[in-house]
């Protein structure tokens, strides 16, 4: 039933594109947004998430602009299709979704129109140097965001975002006042009610002093929009592990939070991929005598899984308001083709008006039902 969901809410955004598509669709999907200290591994589980390689990643201020990155889920163009896979599921299951470049997957810059870039490495690259064109090369910082859809059939269509992370002391060409301005960038994107807060922290430092944690409390203090992740459990001290953070008796949030392995720099340098790095995640919880018992929720995959339900609440959440918005539409629609009379029935007016009534009549059903089963229900 989730993976339906899912996919009806794929096809539903498919099918209301023409009508104006993005940021007009009435289907309000919701925006995963990180937030954490400089360095603490935020563009790392991004990539993680998507399970392809293109984020620019390392030491010191390297994510100097929002980066809002739209996934888009687009079915393959076969005559019997299978169903769309996302790779949200996929990591959940186990499999890194990583795939060889293919023409299946690109890449499209809002300020490279029309262009589309089927070599993960030139996104990446093309990242870089939109940062450096705004905010030059000396480690500068710029509020104005980057905006990269990504096509594929094994994404779930959503947008995620990421940010510079939270930092004090100016360097480089970094303004006096560059802690605000972080900030405000930050909460700017974090405000937003469909906004789902990834609070990044390091478990190699102290989560009392976690000014991401602090933040995300600010704008979501029932925590119902929150997750929390570890990253870098790999270089705790030894003898010290999350075990606490876990169980809730240090910060205690909603969601809970999850440990995470991300590659190290040296990873990074040897292009480690991400397939080898999810195993070796796996192998390291599970070897570990603090978490070998619960192996299960830690790691990557869990933390897929875990969004995914996130994702799957809010859209219910969203059901009834979305059905709303889609009988306005018809409606506006349907006067508008009768004010044009008989002899345009075969306009592009009325082939959208009849999918989307096609859609209505068959999704309306799945979407009522989902609401009734779920209104109640807690993750
Ligand atoms: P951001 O600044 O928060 O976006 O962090 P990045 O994703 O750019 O990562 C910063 C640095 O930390 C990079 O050198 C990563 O390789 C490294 N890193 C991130 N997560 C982990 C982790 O879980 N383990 C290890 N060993 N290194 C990590
Ligand atoms: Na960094
Ligand atoms: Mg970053």
């Amino acid at each position: 039933m989730d993976e339906t969901l899912i996919s009806t809410i794929n096809k539903l955004q498919d099918a209301l594109a023409p009508l104006g598509g993005g940021s007009q669709s009435p289907v309000d999907l919701p925006q995963i947004t990180v937030v954490g200290s400089q360095s603490s591994g935020k563009s790392s589980v991004l990539e993680n998430i998507v399970g392809r390689d293109f984020l620019p990643r390392g030491t010191g201020i390297v994510t100097r602009r929002p980066l809002v990155l739209q996934l888009i889920n687009r079915r393959k163009a076969k005559v019997n299709p299978a169903p769309a896979k996302d790779d949200l599921l996929d990591l959940a299951n186990g499999d890194s979704g990583q795939s060889e470049d293919n023409v299946e997957e690109w890449g499209e810059f809002l300020h490279l129109p029309g262009k589309k870039i089927f070599n993960f490495d030139e996104i990446r690259q093309e990242i870089v140097k939109e940062t450096e064109k705004v905010t030059g090369k000396n480690a500068g910082i710029s509020p104005v965001p980057i905006n990269l859809r990504i096509y594929s059939p094994h994404v779930l269509t959503l947008t995620l975002v990421d940010l510079p992370g939270l930092t004090k002391v100016p360097v480089g060409d970094q303004p006096v006042d560059i802690e605000k301005q972080i900030k405000d960038m930050i909460l700017k994107y974090i405000s937003k009610p469909n906004a789902i807060i990834l609070s990044v922290n390091a478990a190699n430092t102290d989560l009392a002093n976690s000014d991401g944690l602090k933040l995300a409390r600010e704008v979501d203090p029932e925590g119902t929009r929150t997750i929390g992740v570890l990253t870098k459990v790999d270089l705790m001290d030894q003898g010290t592990d999350v075990i606490d953070i876990l169980a809730g008796r240090v910060i205690p949030l909603r969601y809970g939070y999850i440990p995470v392995i991300n590659r190290g720099q040296k990873d990074i340098e040897v292009k480690k991929t991400i397939r080898s790095a999810l195993e070796d995640e796996k192998k390291f919880f599970e070897n570990h005598p603090s978490y070998s018992s619960k192996a299960h929720y830690c790691g990557t995959p869990y933390l897929a899984k875990k969004l995914n339900s996130i994702l799957l609440h809010h859209i219910r959440q969203t059901l009834p308001d979305i059905k709303n918005k889609i009988e306005i539409t018809l409606k506006k629609y349907q006067a508008e083709l009768m004010s044009l009379g008989p002899e345009t029935l075969d306009s592009p007016n009325s082939i959208v008006l009849s999918m989307i009534t096609d859609f209505s009549k068959e999704y309306t059903g799945i979407l009522d039902g989902e609401a009734k089963e779920l209104s109640s229900q807690e993750l």
